[in-house]
């Protein structure tokens, strides 16, 4: 494991800590600390990574197992958008996928990350896994909340 320590990719506002920012290399919160994504809560864990709370916290058990992406940060499935808070994300991912322009644009890898503070995100406008299974839970909770809906499980989602 790389014991890169992480770097500042944005500089603090007026002295104090940053409100959104990118730091390369290896650090995670010491505590359980607040993920929101499109609205919704979740807590991530430390020794996790973001993507990892994500599948399981957000999607459930079968939901994270559907998740295709590589995990490596090689196909841009878990791509994000930072709107508040600080993550450190790990130097190994491809570039084709997170160009450096658009990672100091607020975007990042969430399975190459870890918060450092209490965080909120935004699925990345654009088709991907996350934003597919991110659509089918809000339909099951919207027919759930008419009486249509049969429970809370999220579908089984098949890919290829
Ligand atoms: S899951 Fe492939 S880049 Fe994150």
């Amino acid at each position: 494991m790389s014991a890169e320590p992480a770097r500042r990719e944005d500089a603090p506002e007026s002295g104090g800590e940053p409100r959104r920012g990118i730091l390369i290399g290896e650090a995670e919160a010491e505590r359980p600390v607040r993920v929101s994504v499109e609205g919704e809560e979740l807590v991530w864990h430390p020794g996790e990574s973001l993507v990892a709370t994500l599948m399981a916290q957000y999607f459930g058990r079968r939901g994270r197992g559907a998740f295709m992406g590589c995990r490596e940060g090689g196909c841009g499935a878990c791509k994000l958008e930072l709107l508040e808070g600080v993550v450190a994300m790990r130097p190994n991912y491809s570039k084709d996928v997170l160009e450096d322009e658009e990672r100091e644009s607020g975007r990042f890898l969430a399975c190459r990350a870890r918060p450092i503070t209490d965080i909120s995100v935004r699925f990345v406008p654009r088709r991907n896994v996350f934003f597919e299974l991110y659509g089918r839970r809000l339909r099951e909770k919207e027919r759930a909340a008419v009486g249509e809906g049969s429970g809370t499980q999220p579908e089984e989602v098949s890919h290829g």
